[in-house]
């Protein structure tokens, strides 16, 4: 199966994540041939696979090397993350994903919640088929419930105008960065390295993936659809308030707030009218330096991870980096 081009830089990792994709495939088995071509579809549709990626280089850090476990626990939690991508197109009445149409879109709300359920179940089926302790399903359920924690806190401040930074922060910590932290702690524990070291990497998977959200969320205050593989301008209009609208609100308030007072009835001419808005109001670029702040914190832990041959450390601040200059 074809990787994402991102992994050309990678050669190293190729193999492991190919491995992660093929386990993926073969874990699907269902009689239901609608939510099989769904569930098929979305593991062919060429995610960027950086949660897996994360786990695989961060399990390489211990002393009990397993790498068929690595693998997958790596396609558990890119399952997970699979799930949680359907479930939310259906919430958020996205159209596209990754450049096609959504399940929900092509399928229907039915087909597209039964394949997100299947795919959680398959994340707990392989995590209780390889991890080595009732730590990592502890620490699996956990997440799952702060990143439930994350969505439910973003939906309680839809159309919020009081909404402060804070509360965003700790929603995008729920809602993404949790994963990226569970990606970066998992594989250390299950190859026998330290709780102590386990909590220093979920540190910097929680840094990396607030990075990560923050420019997710720039990308969506774009232009260009295609580019990126999914609506634009969508956030506002569904009143998600996000990092680059909060800072520009912090100058812009009397300007922005008409436009946002519309909630759902915003037009396109409206929601472009913000983007032109949050752009002149330094929205955009304050919301880059803070990523910037949340990458560098990540570097500068990652640079103090135990060097290996097969520099794994090196590895992790090209991808961390890469994350923060992506555009898609
Ligand atoms: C999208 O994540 C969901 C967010 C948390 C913003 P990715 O951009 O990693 O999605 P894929 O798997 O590469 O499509
Ligand atoms: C991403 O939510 C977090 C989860 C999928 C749980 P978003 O709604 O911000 O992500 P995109 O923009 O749809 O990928
Ligand atoms: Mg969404
Ligand atoms: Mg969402």
């Amino acid at each position: 199966m074809k990787l994402h081009p991102i992994w050309q830089e990678y050669p190293d990792l190729q193999p492991e994540l190919a491995k992660t994709l093929d386990l993926m495939e073969n874990s699907v088995k269902l009689k239901n041939k609608p939510v099989e071509i769904a569930v098929m579809e979305m593991v062919h549709a060429g995610g960027k696979l950086l949660r897996p990626a994360y786990q695989l280089l961060f399990s390489r850090f211990g002393p009990d090397q397993d790498r068929e476990k690595a693998v997958a626990l790596a396609a558990s939690i890119e399952m997970l993350h699979t799930a949680t991508l359907i479930h939310d197109d259906i919430v958020d009445e996205a159209d596209l994903r990754r450049n096609l149409p959504t399940i929900a879109a092509r399928f229907g709300n039915d087909v597209a919640v039964y394949a997100g359920d299947y795919l959680f179940v398959c994340c707990f089926k392989l995590l209780a088929d390889y991890a080595g302790s009732l730590r990592s399903l502890q620490l699996n359920s956990r997440s799952m419930e702060k990143i439930l924690n994350g969505e439910l806190g973003q939906m309680d401040r839809r159309y919020d105008l009081t909404m402060t930074v804070d509360q965003y922060l700790e929603n995008i910590s729920g809602k993404t960065a949790e994963l990226f932290a569970l990606s970066c702690t998992v594989g250390p524990l299950e190859s026998g390295a330290s709780e102590k070291f386990a909590k220093e990497c979920a540190q910097i998977g929680l840094n990396i993936g607030i990075a990560f959200q923050i420019i997710d969320d720039i990308l969506d205050y774009s232009q260009d659809a295609t580019a990126i593989g999914k609506p634009v301008l969508e956030d506002v209009r569904q009143g998600v308030y996000s990092l680059p609208l909060l800072l520009a609100l912090e100058k812009g308030r009397s300007e922005l707030t008409p436009f946002l007072q519309k909630k759902d009835a915003m037009t396109t001419a409206d929601s472009q009218a913000v983007y032109r808005l949050v752009q002149q109001y330094d929205g955009v670029a304050r919301a880059h330096q803070m990523a910037t702040r949340y990458t560098d914190k990540a570097l500068k832990a990652i640079r103090k991870l135990p060097a290996d041959a097969a520099d794994t450390r090196g590895e992790l601040e090209q991808l961390t980096l890469r994350i923060l200059g992506r555009k898609n």
